[in-house]
Protein backbone atom coordinates (compact mmCIF):
# COMPACT_ATOMS: atom_id res chain seq x y z
CA UNK A 1 0.00 0.00 0.00
CA UNK A 2 2.89 2.29 1.14
CA UNK A 3 4.42 1.98 -2.75
CA UNK A 4 1.44 2.98 -4.30
CA UNK A 5 0.79 6.36 -2.21
CA UNK A 6 3.28 7.68 -4.67
CA UNK A 7 0.84 7.43 -7.27
CA UNK A 8 -1.25 10.03 -5.44
CA UNK A 9 -1.04 13.19 -6.88
CA UNK A 10 -1.12 17.17 -4.90
CA UNK A 11 -4.62 17.97 -5.79
CA UNK A 12 -5.77 14.51 -3.96
CA UNK A 13 -3.46 15.54 -1.31
CA UNK A 14 -4.98 18.98 -0.78
CA UNK A 15 -8.49 17.61 -0.88
CA UNK A 16 -6.93 15.16 1.68
CA UNK A 17 -5.76 18.04 3.73
CA UNK A 18 -9.31 19.95 3.19
CA UNK A 19 -11.14 17.07 4.52
CA UNK A 20 -9.23 17.18 7.94
CA UNK A 21 -10.83 20.20 8.79
CA UNK A 22 -14.38 18.79 7.92
CA UNK A 23 -13.34 15.98 10.09
CA UNK A 24 -11.74 18.28 12.99
CA UNK A 25 -15.04 20.06 13.18
CA UNK A 26 -17.05 17.08 13.30
CA UNK A 27 -15.66 15.78 15.95
CA UNK A 28 -15.58 19.13 17.99
CA UNK A 29 -19.17 19.47 17.10
CA UNK A 30 -20.00 16.05 18.22
CA UNK A 31 -18.20 16.84 21.52
CA UNK A 32 -19.62 19.79 21.99
CA UNK A 33 -23.17 17.99 21.95
CA UNK A 34 -22.77 16.38 25.27
CA UNK A 35 -21.84 19.66 27.24
CA UNK A 36 -25.30 21.09 26.30
CA UNK A 37 -26.83 17.90 27.29
CA UNK A 38 -25.64 17.92 30.83
CA UNK A 39 -26.23 22.04 30.66
CA UNK A 40 -30.02 20.83 29.83
CA UNK A 41 -30.07 18.25 32.60
CA UNK A 42 -28.72 20.77 35.55
CA UNK A 43 -31.38 23.18 34.08
CA UNK A 44 -34.43 20.73 34.43
CA UNK A 45 -33.37 19.50 37.66
CA UNK A 46 -32.54 22.58 39.52
CA UNK A 47 -35.63 24.68 40.68
CA UNK A 48 -36.67 28.29 38.88
CA UNK A 49 -34.61 27.55 35.65
CA UNK A 50 -35.91 29.33 32.70
CA UNK A 51 -37.56 27.15 30.05
CA UNK A 52 -36.53 29.61 27.50
CA UNK A 53 -32.76 28.62 28.46
CA UNK A 54 -33.80 24.75 28.08
CA UNK A 55 -35.09 25.77 24.40
CA UNK A 56 -31.36 28.00 23.11
CA UNK A 57 -29.17 24.91 24.86
CA UNK A 58 -31.45 22.32 22.61
CA UNK A 59 -31.35 25.04 19.36
CA UNK A 60 -27.63 25.03 19.98
CA UNK A 61 -27.52 21.01 20.37
CA UNK A 62 -30.06 20.86 17.24
CA UNK A 63 -27.05 23.28 14.85
CA UNK A 64 -24.23 21.85 16.63
CA UNK A 65 -25.91 18.01 15.15
CA UNK A 66 -26.56 19.77 12.06
CA UNK A 67 -23.19 21.02 11.31
CA UNK A 68 -21.93 17.50 12.47
CA UNK A 69 -23.91 16.06 9.33
CA UNK A 70 -22.79 18.25 6.81
CA UNK A 71 -19.18 18.23 7.71
CA UNK A 72 -19.38 14.26 7.56
CA UNK A 73 -21.28 14.77 3.92
CA UNK A 74 -18.34 16.90 3.11
CA UNK A 75 -15.86 14.47 4.41
CA UNK A 76 -17.24 11.33 2.76
CA UNK A 77 -17.25 13.59 -0.69
CA UNK A 78 -14.17 14.39 -0.45
CA UNK A 79 -12.60 10.84 0.44
CA UNK A 80 -14.79 9.49 -2.73
CA UNK A 81 -13.18 12.29 -4.95
CA UNK A 82 -9.85 11.70 -3.76
CA UNK A 83 -9.97 7.55 -3.90
CA UNK A 84 -11.79 7.91 -7.28
CA UNK A 85 -9.06 10.04 -8.72
CA UNK A 86 -6.38 7.93 -7.58
CA UNK A 87 -7.98 4.56 -8.95
CA UNK A 88 -8.77 5.73 -11.84
CA UNK A 89 -4.87 6.66 -12.05
CA UNK A 90 -3.75 3.66 -10.83
CA UNK A 91 -5.71 1.72 -13.41
CA UNK A 92 -3.89 3.75 -16.61
CA UNK A 93 -0.53 2.83 -14.92
CA UNK A 94 -1.73 -0.43 -14.76
CA UNK A 95 -2.86 -0.69 -18.18
CA UNK A 96 0.15 1.14 -19.39
CA UNK A 97 2.60 -1.00 -17.48
CA UNK A 98 0.68 -4.15 -19.30
CA UNK A 99 1.24 -2.74 -22.46
CA UNK A 100 5.04 -3.08 -22.09
CA UNK A 101 4.94 -6.67 -21.15
CA UNK A 102 6.02 -8.79 -23.53
CA UNK A 103 4.39 -12.48 -24.16
CA UNK A 104 6.42 -13.73 -20.96
CA UNK A 105 5.04 -11.49 -18.53
CA UNK A 106 1.81 -11.50 -19.53
CA UNK A 107 2.20 -15.48 -19.37
CA UNK A 108 3.72 -14.94 -15.92
CA UNK A 109 0.93 -12.85 -14.07
CA UNK A 110 -1.84 -14.80 -16.79
CA UNK A 111 -4.41 -12.92 -18.59
CA UNK A 112 -7.10 -13.20 -16.24
CA UNK A 113 -4.85 -12.33 -13.39
CA UNK A 114 -4.34 -9.17 -14.95
CA UNK A 115 -7.48 -8.13 -15.38
CA UNK A 116 -8.84 -9.00 -11.62
CA UNK A 117 -5.48 -6.58 -10.86
CA UNK A 118 -6.69 -3.38 -12.52
CA UNK A 119 -10.22 -3.60 -11.69
CA UNK A 120 -11.73 -5.92 -8.53
CA UNK A 121 -8.18 -5.12 -6.70
CA UNK A 122 -8.45 -1.23 -7.37
CA UNK A 123 -11.71 -1.30 -6.50
CA UNK A 124 -10.66 -3.13 -2.94
CA UNK A 125 -7.92 -0.06 -2.79
CA UNK A 126 -10.30 2.66 -3.64
CA UNK A 127 -12.70 0.96 -1.17
CA UNK A 128 -9.96 1.07 1.71
CA UNK A 129 -9.06 5.05 0.98
CA UNK A 130 -13.03 6.06 1.80
CA UNK A 131 -13.05 4.22 4.27
CA UNK A 132 -9.69 5.32 5.90
CA UNK A 133 -10.17 8.77 4.78
CA UNK A 134 -13.39 8.94 6.87
CA UNK A 135 -12.07 7.49 9.86
CA UNK A 136 -8.35 6.88 10.16
CA UNK A 137 -7.78 10.70 11.28
CA UNK A 138 -11.41 10.85 13.38
CA UNK A 139 -11.67 7.99 15.10
CA UNK A 140 -8.44 8.43 17.20
CA UNK A 141 -9.17 11.99 17.70
CA UNK A 142 -12.24 11.20 18.63
CA UNK A 143 -11.38 8.68 21.84
CA UNK A 144 -8.61 10.89 22.73
CA UNK A 145 -10.90 14.14 22.58
CA UNK A 146 -13.43 11.80 24.03
CA UNK A 147 -11.21 10.51 26.90
CA UNK A 148 -9.73 13.29 27.52
CA UNK A 149 -13.56 14.70 28.85
CA UNK A 150 -14.09 11.51 31.17
CA UNK A 151 -10.58 11.51 32.66
CA UNK A 152 -11.82 14.51 34.53
CA UNK A 153 -15.13 12.41 36.20
CA UNK A 154 -14.90 9.60 38.68
CA UNK A 155 -12.26 6.59 38.10
CA UNK A 156 -15.00 4.28 37.95
CA UNK A 157 -16.16 5.23 35.02
CA UNK A 158 -12.77 5.53 33.33
CA UNK A 159 -12.15 2.02 34.51
CA UNK A 160 -15.67 0.58 32.98
CA UNK A 161 -14.61 2.38 29.59
CA UNK A 162 -11.54 0.89 29.49
CA UNK A 163 -12.38 -2.28 30.08
CA UNK A 164 -15.12 -2.14 27.17
CA UNK A 165 -12.21 -0.92 24.88
CA UNK A 166 -9.78 -3.61 25.95
CA UNK A 167 -12.91 -6.33 25.65
CA UNK A 168 -13.11 -5.16 21.92
CA UNK A 169 -9.54 -5.38 21.22
CA UNK A 170 -9.37 -9.24 21.97
CA UNK A 171 -12.42 -9.41 19.77
CA UNK A 172 -10.98 -7.83 16.86
CA UNK A 173 -7.41 -10.11 17.54
CA UNK A 174 -9.63 -12.94 17.49
CA UNK A 175 -11.46 -12.52 14.16
CA UNK A 176 -8.23 -11.06 12.55
CA UNK A 177 -6.85 -14.10 13.13
CA UNK A 178 -8.82 -16.39 11.61
CA UNK A 179 -9.75 -14.14 8.78
CA UNK A 180 -6.73 -12.48 7.43
CA UNK A 181 -5.13 -15.37 5.28
CA UNK A 182 -8.93 -16.20 4.11
CA UNK A 183 -8.81 -12.51 3.28
CA UNK A 184 -6.00 -12.91 1.21
CA UNK A 185 -6.93 -15.96 -0.93
CA UNK A 186 -10.61 -14.26 -1.85
CA UNK A 187 -8.75 -12.08 -3.98
CA UNK A 188 -6.72 -15.29 -6.06
CA UNK A 189 -9.98 -16.87 -6.23
CA UNK A 190 -11.33 -14.05 -7.78
CA UNK A 191 -8.77 -14.76 -10.41
CA UNK A 192 -9.52 -17.99 -10.50
CA UNK A 193 -13.39 -17.11 -11.42
CA UNK A 194 -12.28 -14.42 -14.25
CA UNK A 195 -10.02 -17.02 -15.70
CA UNK A 196 -12.94 -19.74 -15.79
CA UNK A 197 -15.63 -17.24 -17.13
CA UNK A 198 -12.55 -15.86 -19.73
CA UNK A 199 -12.10 -19.01 -20.84
CA UNK A 200 -15.80 -20.06 -21.12
CA UNK A 201 -16.64 -17.33 -23.20
CA UNK A 202 -13.66 -17.02 -25.53
CA UNK A 203 -14.40 -21.25 -26.48
CA UNK A 204 -17.79 -21.15 -25.92
CA UNK A 205 -18.47 -22.47 -29.87
CA UNK A 206 -16.13 -25.61 -28.95
CA UNK A 207 -17.90 -25.76 -26.06
CA UNK A 208 -21.37 -25.73 -27.60
CA UNK A 209 -20.00 -27.45 -30.67
CA UNK A 210 -18.40 -30.38 -27.80
CA UNK A 211 -21.94 -30.57 -25.35
CA UNK A 212 -19.27 -29.36 -22.81
CA UNK A 213 -21.43 -27.36 -21.08
CA UNK A 214 -21.42 -29.77 -18.19
CA UNK A 215 -18.07 -30.26 -18.16
CA UNK A 216 -17.28 -26.45 -18.28
CA UNK A 217 -19.99 -25.99 -15.73
CA UNK A 218 -18.55 -28.28 -12.96
CA UNK A 219 -14.84 -26.34 -13.63
CA UNK A 220 -16.88 -23.24 -13.12
CA UNK A 221 -18.75 -24.24 -10.27
CA UNK A 222 -15.48 -25.37 -8.78
CA UNK A 223 -13.67 -21.41 -8.72
CA UNK A 224 -17.16 -20.26 -8.03
CA UNK A 225 -17.59 -22.46 -4.54
CA UNK A 226 -14.38 -22.12 -3.78
CA UNK A 227 -15.16 -18.11 -3.45
CA UNK A 228 -18.51 -18.93 -2.24
CA UNK A 229 -17.16 -20.87 0.86
CA UNK A 230 -14.39 -18.08 1.65
CA UNK A 231 -16.30 -15.46 1.66
CA UNK A 232 -18.98 -17.25 3.61
CA UNK A 233 -16.38 -17.94 6.55
CA UNK A 234 -14.92 -14.72 6.58
CA UNK A 235 -18.45 -12.99 6.67
CA UNK A 236 -19.49 -16.00 9.30
CA UNK A 237 -16.87 -15.12 11.43
CA UNK A 238 -17.13 -10.95 10.84
CA UNK A 239 -20.63 -10.77 11.74
CA UNK A 240 -19.92 -12.64 14.71
CA UNK A 241 -18.44 -9.04 15.79
CA UNK A 242 -21.39 -7.16 15.37
CA UNK A 243 -23.93 -8.80 18.61
CA UNK A 244 -20.45 -9.25 20.53
CA UNK A 245 -19.95 -5.13 19.96
CA UNK A 246 -23.69 -4.41 21.08
CA UNK A 247 -23.03 -6.94 24.01
CA UNK A 248 -20.34 -4.80 25.09
CA UNK A 249 -21.85 -1.64 24.38
CA UNK A 250 -25.05 -2.43 26.34
CA UNK A 251 -22.74 -3.51 29.36
CA UNK A 252 -20.94 -0.38 29.46
CA UNK A 253 -23.88 1.96 29.36
CA UNK A 254 -25.28 -1.06 32.21
CA UNK A 255 -22.34 -0.30 34.33
CA UNK A 256 -22.01 3.44 33.52
CA UNK A 257 -25.54 3.63 34.98
CA UNK A 258 -24.88 1.50 37.90
CA UNK A 259 -21.27 3.32 39.23
CA UNK A 260 -23.40 6.50 38.57
CA UNK A 261 -26.74 5.00 40.96
CA UNK A 262 -23.89 4.37 43.47
CA UNK A 263 -21.93 7.30 43.59
CA UNK A 264 -25.93 9.24 44.01
CA UNK A 265 -26.58 7.33 46.62
CA UNK A 266 -23.41 7.37 48.20
CA UNK A 267 -23.74 11.29 48.75
CA UNK A 268 -25.81 11.73 52.12
CA UNK A 269 -29.41 13.12 51.64
CA UNK A 270 -31.39 15.71 53.32
CA UNK A 271 -29.02 19.03 52.49
CA UNK A 272 -29.31 21.33 49.66
CA UNK A 273 -26.30 20.85 48.94
CA UNK A 274 -26.18 17.26 48.79
CA UNK A 275 -29.05 18.19 46.00
CA UNK A 276 -27.19 20.18 44.51
CA UNK A 277 -24.41 16.97 44.26
CA UNK A 278 -26.46 14.61 43.14
CA UNK A 279 -27.72 16.48 40.14
CA UNK A 280 -24.05 17.47 39.24
CA UNK A 281 -23.40 13.06 39.31
CA UNK A 282 -26.38 13.00 37.26
CA UNK A 283 -25.28 15.23 34.79
CA UNK A 284 -21.69 13.91 34.61
CA UNK A 285 -23.05 10.59 33.95
CA UNK A 286 -25.37 11.85 31.21
CA UNK A 287 -22.17 13.44 29.62
CA UNK A 288 -20.01 10.96 30.62
CA UNK A 289 -22.60 7.86 28.80
CA UNK A 290 -22.32 10.00 25.70
CA UNK A 291 -18.51 10.36 25.57
CA UNK A 292 -18.23 6.90 26.14
CA UNK A 293 -20.34 5.97 23.19
CA UNK A 294 -18.19 8.32 20.98
CA UNK A 295 -15.29 6.49 22.83
CA UNK A 296 -16.92 2.91 21.31
CA UNK A 297 -18.73 4.40 18.23
CA UNK A 298 -14.76 5.53 16.89
CA UNK A 299 -13.28 2.46 18.25
CA UNK A 300 -15.87 0.31 16.26
CA UNK A 301 -15.18 2.46 13.12
CA UNK A 302 -11.58 1.44 13.09
CA UNK A 303 -12.47 -1.94 13.75
CA UNK A 304 -14.67 -1.74 10.11
CA UNK A 305 -11.56 -0.64 8.35
CA UNK A 306 -9.58 -3.08 10.17
CA UNK A 307 -11.40 -5.62 8.52
CA UNK A 308 -11.42 -4.28 4.95
CA UNK A 309 -7.70 -3.63 5.21
CA UNK A 310 -6.62 -7.07 4.87
CA UNK A 311 -7.96 -7.69 1.66
CA UNK A 312 -7.32 -4.26 0.13
CA UNK A 313 -3.55 -4.37 1.18
CA UNK A 314 -3.76 -7.73 -0.84
CA UNK A 315 -5.02 -6.12 -3.88
CA UNK A 316 -2.66 -3.61 -3.21
CA UNK A 317 0.20 -5.75 -3.21
CA UNK A 318 -0.74 -7.62 -6.11
CA UNK A 319 -0.98 -3.86 -7.57
CA UNK A 320 2.33 -3.32 -7.12
CA UNK A 321 3.76 -6.31 -8.05
CA UNK A 322 2.78 -5.77 -11.83
CA UNK A 323 3.95 -2.04 -11.59
CA UNK A 324 7.21 -2.99 -10.24
CA UNK A 325 7.71 -5.77 -12.60
CA UNK A 326 10.37 -4.76 -15.34
CA UNK A 327 9.91 -6.12 -18.54
CA UNK A 328 12.34 -8.13 -20.18
CA UNK A 329 12.49 -6.76 -23.59
CA UNK A 330 13.91 -3.00 -22.80
CA UNK A 331 14.55 -0.30 -24.92
CA UNK A 332 17.50 0.38 -26.92
CA UNK A 333 19.41 4.16 -27.84
CA UNK A 334 19.76 3.75 -31.38
CA UNK A 335 17.16 5.17 -33.83
CA UNK A 336 16.25 3.77 -36.96
CA UNK A 337 19.14 5.28 -39.51
CA UNK A 338 21.68 3.11 -40.02
CA UNK A 339 22.00 3.67 -43.84
CA UNK A 340 20.70 0.04 -44.43
CA UNK A 341 17.01 -0.84 -45.25
CA UNK A 342 15.40 -4.02 -45.42
CA UNK A 343 18.07 -5.95 -44.25
CA UNK A 344 17.66 -8.92 -41.86
CA UNK A 345 20.40 -11.39 -40.58
CA UNK A 346 20.33 -14.39 -38.17
CA UNK A 347 23.63 -15.79 -36.82
CA UNK A 348 23.93 -18.24 -35.07
CA UNK A 349 20.49 -17.66 -33.11
CA UNK A 350 18.87 -20.36 -30.49
CA UNK A 351 16.57 -19.71 -28.53
CA UNK A 352 14.58 -21.62 -25.39
CA UNK A 353 11.33 -20.57 -23.91
CA UNK A 354 11.28 -18.56 -20.58
CA UNK A 355 10.36 -21.62 -18.65
CA UNK A 356 10.90 -24.12 -21.75
CA UNK A 357 12.95 -27.29 -21.23
CA UNK A 358 14.49 -27.73 -24.02
CA UNK A 359 15.78 -25.33 -27.35
CA UNK A 360 12.93 -24.50 -29.50
CA UNK A 361 15.72 -22.95 -32.29
CA UNK A 362 19.08 -24.43 -32.84
CA UNK A 363 21.85 -22.62 -34.34
CA UNK A 364 19.82 -20.37 -37.33
CA UNK A 365 21.79 -18.48 -39.75
CA UNK A 366 20.58 -16.26 -42.75
CA UNK A 367 20.28 -13.20 -44.38
CA UNK A 368 17.38 -11.57 -46.14
CA UNK A 369 18.63 -8.64 -48.48
CA UNK A 370 16.38 -5.38 -49.36
CA UNK A 371 13.51 -6.35 -51.58
CA UNK A 372 13.74 -10.38 -50.84
CA UNK A 373 11.70 -12.95 -50.29
CA UNK A 374 12.85 -15.69 -47.50
CA UNK A 375 10.45 -18.23 -46.63
CA UNK A 376 10.25 -20.36 -43.68
CA UNK A 377 8.97 -24.28 -43.91
CA UNK A 378 8.93 -26.76 -41.63
CA UNK A 379 6.22 -29.27 -39.83
CA UNK A 380 3.89 -27.99 -37.25
CA UNK A 381 6.01 -27.39 -34.06
CA UNK A 382 9.22 -27.12 -35.78
CA UNK A 383 9.92 -23.23 -34.69
CA UNK A 384 8.68 -20.79 -37.56
CA UNK A 385 6.33 -19.00 -35.52
CA UNK A 386 8.80 -18.74 -32.69
CA UNK A 387 11.80 -17.96 -35.24
CA UNK A 388 10.14 -14.70 -36.95
CA UNK A 389 8.87 -13.87 -33.63
CA UNK A 390 12.52 -13.01 -32.93
CA UNK A 391 12.66 -10.23 -35.68
CA UNK A 392 10.56 -7.84 -33.47
CA UNK A 393 11.66 -8.89 -30.43
CA UNK A 394 8.35 -10.52 -28.79
CA UNK A 395 10.89 -12.67 -27.26
CA UNK A 396 14.93 -12.47 -27.35
CA UNK A 397 17.01 -14.74 -28.52
CA UNK A 398 18.72 -17.53 -25.79
CA UNK A 399 21.70 -17.19 -28.29
CA UNK A 400 23.53 -15.42 -31.07
CA UNK A 401 21.95 -12.54 -32.41
CA UNK A 402 19.07 -10.69 -34.87
CA UNK A 403 20.12 -7.87 -36.84
CA UNK A 404 17.73 -5.43 -38.27
CA UNK A 405 19.60 -3.50 -41.09
CA UNK A 406 23.06 -4.65 -39.74
CA UNK A 407 22.32 -3.64 -36.11
CA UNK A 408 21.31 -6.00 -33.27
CA UNK A 409 17.65 -5.69 -32.67
CA UNK A 410 18.56 -5.00 -28.68
CA UNK A 411 20.19 -1.91 -30.20
CA UNK A 412 17.34 -0.06 -31.43
CA UNK A 413 14.53 1.91 -29.35
CA UNK A 414 11.34 -0.20 -29.47
CA UNK A 415 9.82 2.36 -31.13
CA UNK A 416 12.30 2.30 -33.89
CA UNK A 417 11.93 -1.55 -34.79
CA UNK A 418 8.84 -1.65 -34.77
CA UNK A 419 8.50 0.79 -37.18
CA UNK A 420 10.77 -0.81 -39.36
CA UNK A 421 8.10 -3.71 -39.31
CA UNK A 422 4.91 -4.91 -40.33
CA UNK A 423 3.94 -8.22 -38.52
CA UNK A 424 0.79 -10.45 -39.70
CA UNK A 425 0.31 -13.53 -36.77
CA UNK A 426 -0.54 -16.43 -37.34
CA UNK A 427 -3.87 -15.85 -36.20
CA UNK A 428 -5.57 -12.83 -37.05
CA UNK A 429 -6.32 -10.01 -34.65
CA UNK A 430 -9.40 -7.83 -35.11
CA UNK A 431 -10.54 -4.91 -32.83
CA UNK A 432 -14.06 -3.70 -32.09
CA UNK A 433 -14.43 -0.65 -34.87
CA UNK A 434 -14.65 -0.54 -38.16
CA UNK A 435 -12.73 -2.33 -41.37
CA UNK A 436 -11.10 1.02 -41.44
CA UNK A 437 -9.97 1.65 -38.64
CA UNK A 438 -8.40 -1.94 -37.97
CA UNK A 439 -6.60 -1.47 -41.05
CA UNK A 440 -5.11 1.69 -40.74
CA UNK A 441 -4.36 0.80 -36.95
CA UNK A 442 -3.51 3.14 -34.42
CA UNK A 443 -2.79 6.73 -35.94
CA UNK A 444 1.29 5.59 -37.85
CA UNK A 445 -0.91 4.59 -41.24
CA UNK A 446 -2.07 7.26 -43.64
CA UNK A 447 -5.70 6.92 -45.13
CA UNK A 448 -4.46 6.98 -48.86
CA UNK A 449 -3.10 4.11 -47.68
CA UNK A 450 -5.73 2.19 -47.54
CA UNK A 451 -7.24 1.61 -50.73
CA UNK A 452 -4.41 0.09 -51.96
CA UNK A 453 -3.77 -1.89 -49.00
CA UNK A 454 -7.37 -3.12 -49.34
CA UNK A 455 -6.20 -3.85 -53.56
CA UNK A 456 -3.00 -5.65 -52.42
CA UNK A 457 -4.69 -7.44 -49.68
CA UNK A 458 -7.73 -8.99 -51.99
CA UNK A 459 -9.86 -7.42 -49.33
CA UNK A 460 -11.80 -5.13 -52.17
CA UNK A 461 -13.78 -8.06 -53.25
CA UNK A 462 -15.91 -8.12 -50.16
CA UNK A 463 -15.11 -4.91 -48.66
CA UNK A 464 -16.73 -3.69 -51.38
CA UNK A 465 -20.04 -6.06 -50.91
CA UNK A 466 -20.64 -3.99 -47.37
CA UNK A 467 -23.07 -1.79 -46.91
CA UNK A 468 -20.86 0.82 -45.55
CA UNK A 469 -17.42 -0.76 -47.19
CA UNK A 470 -14.35 0.46 -45.24
CA UNK A 471 -17.27 2.12 -42.52
CA UNK A 472 -18.59 -0.98 -41.65
CA UNK A 473 -18.79 -2.10 -38.16
CA UNK A 474 -16.36 -4.84 -37.21
CA UNK A 475 -17.12 -6.64 -33.90
CA UNK A 476 -14.80 -7.35 -30.86
CA UNK A 477 -12.62 -9.84 -32.36
CA UNK A 478 -14.15 -9.66 -35.78
CA UNK A 479 -16.48 -12.33 -35.43
CA UNK A 480 -18.62 -11.02 -38.34
CA UNK A 481 -16.38 -11.76 -40.51
CA UNK A 482 -15.29 -14.59 -42.07
CA UNK A 483 -11.80 -16.62 -40.97
CA UNK A 484 -10.16 -15.69 -44.77
CA UNK A 485 -11.66 -11.98 -44.61
CA UNK A 486 -9.79 -11.23 -41.20
CA UNK A 487 -6.89 -12.69 -42.23
CA UNK A 488 -6.87 -10.95 -46.06
CA UNK A 489 -7.55 -7.47 -43.88
CA UNK A 490 -4.77 -8.44 -41.26
CA UNK A 491 -2.75 -8.32 -44.44
CA UNK A 492 -3.80 -5.12 -45.33
CA UNK A 493 -3.30 -3.66 -41.77
CA UNK A 494 0.35 -5.02 -42.05
CA UNK A 495 0.64 -3.32 -45.73
CA UNK A 496 -0.95 0.19 -44.49
CA UNK A 497 1.89 1.08 -43.26
CA UNK A 498 5.61 1.94 -44.52
CA UNK A 499 7.62 -0.48 -43.21
CA UNK A 500 10.65 -1.53 -44.53
CA UNK A 501 10.16 -5.48 -43.19
CA UNK A 502 6.88 -7.68 -43.83
CA UNK A 503 6.29 -10.90 -41.66
CA UNK A 504 3.33 -12.99 -42.95
CA UNK A 505 3.17 -15.57 -40.06
CA UNK A 506 1.50 -18.81 -41.58
CA UNK A 507 -1.29 -15.57 -43.27
CA UNK A 508 -2.09 -17.68 -46.30
CA UNK A 509 -3.50 -20.76 -44.99
CA UNK A 510 -6.94 -19.59 -45.16
CA UNK A 511 -7.56 -18.73 -47.91
CA UNK A 512 -8.43 -20.56 -51.45
CA UNK A 513 -5.87 -21.38 -53.44
CA UNK A 514 -6.96 -19.16 -56.17
CA UNK A 515 -6.98 -16.08 -53.71
CA UNK A 516 -3.64 -17.17 -52.24
CA UNK A 517 -1.86 -16.54 -55.81
CA UNK A 518 -3.75 -13.63 -57.01
CA UNK A 519 -2.84 -12.00 -53.54
CA UNK A 520 0.79 -13.25 -53.63
CA UNK A 521 1.29 -11.92 -57.53
CA UNK A 522 -0.12 -8.72 -56.29
CA UNK A 523 2.72 -7.90 -53.58
CA UNK A 524 5.23 -8.86 -55.35
CA UNK A 525 4.08 -6.26 -57.80
CA UNK A 526 3.44 -3.67 -55.26
CA UNK A 527 6.30 -4.30 -52.64
CA UNK A 528 9.32 -4.53 -54.72
CA UNK A 529 11.35 -2.61 -52.41
CA UNK A 530 9.87 -4.37 -49.45
CA UNK A 531 12.06 -7.50 -47.29
CA UNK A 532 9.27 -10.36 -46.55
CA UNK A 533 9.47 -13.11 -44.14
CA UNK A 534 6.93 -15.51 -45.24
CA UNK A 535 5.81 -19.09 -42.79
CA UNK A 536 4.04 -20.84 -45.03
CA UNK A 537 2.97 -24.55 -44.83
CA UNK A 538 2.25 -24.52 -48.78
CA UNK A 539 5.00 -25.31 -51.48
CA UNK A 540 3.06 -23.72 -53.84
CA UNK A 541 2.88 -20.88 -51.62
CA UNK A 542 6.78 -20.04 -51.39
CA UNK A 543 8.14 -21.38 -54.75
CA UNK A 544 9.46 -18.41 -55.83
CA UNK A 545 10.40 -17.14 -52.99
CA UNK A 546 14.11 -16.21 -53.21
CA UNK A 547 15.32 -18.18 -50.56
CA UNK A 548 13.83 -20.68 -48.44
CA UNK A 549 14.76 -21.85 -44.84
CA UNK A 550 13.44 -25.94 -43.83
CA UNK A 551 12.98 -26.24 -40.11
CA UNK A 552 12.98 -29.02 -38.65
CA UNK A 553 12.39 -29.50 -35.08
CA UNK A 554 14.21 -26.39 -34.92
CA UNK A 555 17.24 -26.73 -36.72
CA UNK A 556 17.91 -25.74 -39.93
CA UNK A 557 17.70 -28.44 -42.55
CA UNK A 558 18.19 -26.70 -45.59
CA UNK A 559 18.91 -23.26 -47.26
CA UNK A 560 18.04 -22.22 -50.80
CA UNK A 561 15.85 -22.14 -53.89
CA UNK A 562 13.01 -24.62 -54.73
CA UNK A 563 15.04 -26.02 -57.43
CA UNK A 564 17.99 -26.32 -54.98
CA UNK A 565 16.36 -27.94 -51.92
CA UNK A 566 14.54 -30.27 -53.98
CA UNK A 567 18.03 -31.63 -55.22
CA UNK A 568 19.66 -31.54 -51.61
CA UNK A 569 17.07 -31.30 -48.81
CA UNK A 570 15.45 -34.84 -48.04
CA UNK A 571 12.72 -32.94 -45.66
CA UNK A 572 12.09 -30.56 -48.16
CA UNK A 573 11.29 -33.11 -50.89
CA UNK A 574 9.04 -35.16 -48.93
CA UNK A 575 6.94 -32.07 -47.60
CA UNK A 576 6.74 -30.76 -51.77
CA UNK A 577 6.41 -34.72 -52.43
CA UNK A 578 3.27 -34.45 -50.23
CA UNK A 579 1.16 -31.68 -51.96
CA UNK A 580 2.39 -31.77 -55.74
CA UNK A 581 2.90 -34.48 -58.40
CA UNK A 582 6.06 -35.37 -59.53
CA UNK A 583 5.16 -33.79 -62.64
CA UNK A 584 3.99 -30.37 -60.83
CA UNK A 585 7.44 -30.73 -58.98
CA UNK A 586 9.65 -31.32 -62.27
CA UNK A 587 8.41 -27.95 -63.74
N1 LIG B 1 6.40 -23.43 -27.69
C1 LIG B 1 6.59 -23.20 -26.36
N2 LIG B 1 6.09 -22.07 -25.77
C2 LIG B 1 5.39 -21.17 -26.50
C3 LIG B 1 5.17 -21.40 -27.87
C4 LIG B 1 5.68 -22.55 -28.44
O1 LIG B 1 7.22 -23.99 -25.69
N3 LIG B 1 4.91 -20.06 -25.89
C5 LIG B 1 6.98 -24.63 -28.32
C6 LIG B 1 5.96 -25.52 -28.95
O2 LIG B 1 5.60 -26.53 -28.06
C7 LIG B 1 6.63 -26.09 -30.15
C8 LIG B 1 7.79 -25.16 -30.41
O3 LIG B 1 7.82 -24.23 -29.35
O4 LIG B 1 7.17 -27.36 -29.85
C9 LIG B 1 7.69 -24.44 -31.73
O5 LIG B 1 6.49 -23.72 -31.77
P1 LIG B 1 6.12 -22.75 -32.95
O6 LIG B 1 7.29 -21.93 -33.28
O7 LIG B 1 4.87 -22.05 -32.63
O8 LIG B 1 5.88 -23.82 -34.13
P2 LIG B 1 5.42 -23.52 -35.61
O9 LIG B 1 6.48 -24.08 -36.50
O10 LIG B 1 5.05 -22.12 -35.81
O11 LIG B 1 4.15 -24.47 -35.72
P3 LIG B 1 2.81 -24.24 -36.58
O12 LIG B 1 3.10 -24.61 -37.96
O13 LIG B 1 1.85 -25.19 -35.96
O14 LIG B 1 2.39 -22.83 -36.42
MG1 LIG C 1 3.30 -21.14 -36.13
Amino acid sequence: MLKLIKYIKLREWLLFLLSLVFIFAQVFLDLKLPDYMSNITRLVKTAGSDAGDVWRAGGMMLLCSLGSLASSVMVCFLASKVAAGFSRRLRAVIFEKVESFTLEEINAFSTASLITRSTNDVNQVQMLIIMAMQVVVKAPVMAVWAIMKIAGKAWQWSLATGIAVAVLTVLLLVVLKFTFSRFKKIQWLQDALNHAARENLNGIRVVRAHNAEDYQEKKFEKANTDLLENSLYVNRVTTLMSPFMSLTMNCLSMSIYWIGAVLINSVASGTAAAVELRVGIFADMIVLMSYAMQVIAAFIMIIIVIMIAPRALVAAGRINEVLETEPKVTDGTRDGNTGLRGEVEFRNVSFTYPGGSGAVLENISFTAHRGETVAFIGSTGSGKTSLVNLVPRFYDVTEGEVLVDGVNVKEYVLEELYKKISYVPQTSVMFSGTVKSNVLFGSHAREERLEKALGISMSEEFVDELEDRENSEMAQRGTNFSGGQKQRLSIARALSREAEILIFDDTFSALDFKTDRELRDALNRETEGMTKLIVAQRIGTIMSADRIIVLDEGRQVGTGTHGELLKSCEVYRQIALSQLSEEELAL
